[in-house]
């Protein structure tokens, strides 16, 4: 963070459209701001976005004003029911709004409004880092106007509200999953008092919408450290609430002196994990691939058993998980459609390099599982990678040294065979073309024959061995071509 003295805002602020709304504003005889994250991130240097401006007086009619004088090239919104206007102008937006008061019912998120001062619009505010305001008027233009210490806070890099935190987020519980949103964006940390009346208050998120809250996950899913925003979930009793799947899957569990592991602590490594491999490089599907390593052990807290042999198992686990996805994100309001597939394939898959690692590399396992994953192949060895956090440095190496040799295997298989996007080479229509056959079982089992004889390494990947060896197939199966 960097401390600005009037000067270096008033430089900052060198931009026409501030000048516009300052000349405006003093036109109007009304004092005007430039408030919220738009400030805040002039401090933290961070890419700015979207202006907000605070009017003592109208905002809409600021606005108004603003768009007649910049003729054409503005755009003007009015919301009459909120008394906000909106300007788009050269690519950039501004939110105009009267300086308001509000007080707030005990089941609603709709506050009662009422005509305020700066302070009671900056006291409204969630953080007090986004309570900070500069004055556009002409003769205090670049003034700033900070009465809860908000750039203190960010100099400690602290998350704290303006008033008593329990009515900050009882006024507005959206603010809890704000409060652990900014800590997690910022890696700032959340201040003790702040922290306590997440807890106190964590049933009132209840009143939220799913979409309202999913967008804040999302937003601690890109992050730098998505890890550190569900362990501040969990730590202050909010995640059991919003994501009882996950919470689920914290704690050990000890029987006859033998424990598992913990897999809630052991799920945020591997999504540490795998946001450090994306460091260098990530590609569209970067965001699901951290949906999946979230996700990719859901399913253990129920295929959970205790084996008097074996010790505790979780037989199965990724196809319990893979059922589970969509249903999490249904709940969830995450998409229904091919990133909730990738996320659930994956899920489903990821045990199987470790289990071709843990044995012999053989080319039809590998053929297989080229075959399986598709095009999403690297992404899937990218999570099982992230998924070695064994502490056995012996054990890791042979796992890393195993999944190299899958990963070689899988470069020279898809050289010779291009099975990744498999198509069968003798289709179900020249079949049933050459055995006069009707769309029937006979035609189904000769296709998979087919397959499988190319994934076990038995034909080549072509036309001719292939039609060859459905001819010699169907022989002993007692059809005859035509
Ligand atoms: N705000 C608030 N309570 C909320 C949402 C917003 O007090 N539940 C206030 C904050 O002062 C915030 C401003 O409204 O700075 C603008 O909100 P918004 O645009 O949602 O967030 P930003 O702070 O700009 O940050 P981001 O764009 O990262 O969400």
């Amino acid at each position: 963070m960097r401390h600005l003295e009037r000067e270096e805002l008033v430089k900052l602020l060198n931009k026409p459209v501030f000048h516009h709304i300052s000349e405006v504003a003093d036109e109007l005889d009304m004092e005007a701001y430039v408030v919220g994250g738009y400030v805040r991130d002039l401090f933290l240097e961070r890419p700015s976005k979207d202006i907000d401006v605070v009017v003592v007086g109208s905002g809409i009619t600021v606005a108004e004003a603003l768009c007649k004088r910049l003729g054409r090239g503005a755009h003007l919104s009015v919301f009459r029911n909120f008394g906000t206007a909106q300007v788009h102008w050269h690519g950039e937006e501004v939110e105009f709004v009267g300086a308001r008061r509000e007080s707030y019912s005990h089941d609603s998120r709709k506050p009662i409004v009422e005509d305020g001062t700066l302070e009671d619009d900056q006291r409204r505010r969630d953080f007090t880092i986004n309570a900070l305001a500069i004055c556009l008027n002409k003769a205090r233009f670049g003034e700033l106007l900070d009465p809860f210490e908000g750039v203190w806070d960010m100099e400690d890099r602290l998350i704290a509200t303006p008033l008593d935190p329990d009515i900050t987020f009882s006024d507005d519980p959206l603010r809890m999953m704000r409060c652990i949103r900014f800590a997690t964006q910022l890696n700032f940390e959340i201040e003790a008092e702040t922290f306590e009346a997440l807890s106190r208050n964590r049933e009132r998120i209840k009143i939220i919408s799913q979409e309202r809250i999913i967008d804040e996950l999302q937003k601690i899913m890109a992050s730098d450290s998505p890890s550190r925003g569900w362990e501040l979930l969990f730590q202050c009793g909010l995640l059991e609430i919003i994501f009882p799947e996950l919470q689920a899957m914290q704690g050990v569990e000890t029987r006859n002196g033998r424990a598992h592991k913990d897999n809630f602590w052991h799920t945020l490594e591997v999504l540490s994990n795998v946001v450090r491999t994306q460091r260098e490089q990530r590609n569209d599907n970067y965001l699901w691939l951290r949906w999946a390593a979230l996700l990719h052990d859901i399913g253990k807290p129920r295929s959970k058993r205790w084996d008097p042999q074996l010790g505790w198992t979780f037989h199965n686990h990724n196809f319990v998980g893979e059922k589970m996805v969509p249903q999490i994100f249904r709940r969830m309001k995450l998409p229904m459609d091919e990133r909730m597939k990738y996320v659930q394939k994956l899920v489903g898959l990821h045990m199987r390099p470790i289990v071709i690692a843990d044995e012999e590399v053989t080319d039809s396992a590998v053929r297989r599982l080229l075959f399986e994953a598709g095009d999403d192949i690297d992404d899937l060895m990218q999570l099982c990678e992230a998924d070695i956090t064994s502490r056995n440095e012996q054990r890791k190496q042979r796992f890393l040294d195993n999944f190299r040799l899958v990963r070689e295997k899988l470069v020279d298989l898809e050289e010779r065979d291009r099975i990744r996007n498999f198509q069968p080479p003798v289709s179900g229509e020249e079949i049933m073309e050459r055995f006069n056959l009707p769309p029937c079982k006979e035609v189904g089992t000769l296709k998979t024959a087919v397959k499988d004889a190319i994934l076990d390494g038995i034909i080549p990947n072509e036309h001719d061995a292939a039609l060859q060896f459905v001819i010699e197939k169907a022989k002993r199966m007692g059809l005859s071509a035509e």
